[in-house]
């Protein structure tokens, strides 16, 4: 199985504003990789390190120690090329999709300005993706003339979805992207986002707090505990036979939740 992402020892730390405070070390010398066409949880309580470890994938936060490779390659020793061409092929999706979608923006330029900024496509060329990205999340046509207000937290969420796939990228991360949302959507975003992992040859890093919500589509997890991965393995032996005292709790200290 080709080793789509592979993290590396990383090590993050964010420094204190007051300087005389040593710095919180977020991430601790976490390795784990993801498999070409996989979902991988990263689980966790709050505060744990899971958006973190996203931010350092994504490039928002320079690593103190460790490395990302993608595809084999190192994502910070590469070519200036290379370094260009990465956030096409690797987006994200946030919680909250209303704080991640211009309110100011028609839901057609939303999607058509990464193509507008990063391609050389035809108007025509453009719609047609718009259109099949459309039919993939969901959503009708009608959608492209209203503004991001104008939808439930779902439709935004699938908009967010629509937006962060519009490059094609090879994986998709998702931190937390159904907590906002009530539970009977959540479900329904769950759905979409295992549709698309088929239809769109996507691989996942899901991230989330709620072991309900992981148990629904993650092939393999990894358990977070104070900024470490303490347990990781398939889905269904971290649920059967969980090793981890922490692994324990945090199974069950969640509701169950019918989806
Ligand atoms: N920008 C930041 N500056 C300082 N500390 C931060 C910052 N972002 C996160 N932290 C701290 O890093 C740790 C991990 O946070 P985070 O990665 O957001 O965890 P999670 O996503 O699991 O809730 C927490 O202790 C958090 O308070
Ligand atoms: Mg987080």
């Amino acid at each position: 199985m080709n080793k789509l992402l592979e993290v590396k020892n990383l090590t993050v730390e964010y420094k204190n504003v007051n300087k005389t405070e040593s710095a919180t070390t977020a991430v601790k010398n976490v390795s784990f990789s993801i498999n070409e066409g996989e979902i991988y949880a990263l689980a966790g309580e709050s505060g744990c390190g899971k958006s973190t470890i996203a931010k350092a994938i994504t490039k928002l936060v320079i690593p103190k120690q460790g490395d990302i490779l993608f595809n084999g390659k190192s994502i910070y020793n590469c070519s200036s090329r290379e370094k260009k061409e990465y956030p096409k092929h690797v987006q994200m999706v946030f919680q909250n999709p209303y704080s991640s979608l211009n309110p100011k923006m028609k839901i057609e330029s939303i999607l058509k300005e990464p193509l507008d900024i990063n391609t050389d496509l035809s108007e025509q060329e453009k719609r047609e993706i718009i259109k099949e990205l459309l039919f993939d999340v969901g959503l009708e046509e009608s959608v492209l003339n209203l503004y991001p207000h104008q939808f439930s937290g779902g439709q935004r969420q699938r908009i967010a979805i629509a937006r962060a796939l519009i490059l094609k990228p090879e994986l998709l991360i998702a931190d937390e992207p159904v907590s906002a949302l009530d539970a009977s959507i959540q479900a329904q975003i769950l759905n979409l986002l295992k549709d698309l992992k088929l239809k769109r040859k996507l691989t996942i890093l899901f991230i989330s707090h709620d072991m309900n919500v992981i148990k629904y589509l993650a092939d393999r997890i990894g358990v977070m505990y104070y900024g470490e991965i303490i347990e990781e393995n398939y889905a269904g032996t971290v649920f059967r036979l969980p090793k981890e005292e922490y692994t324990k709790t945090l199974l069950n200290a969640v509701p169950k939740l019918k989806i």
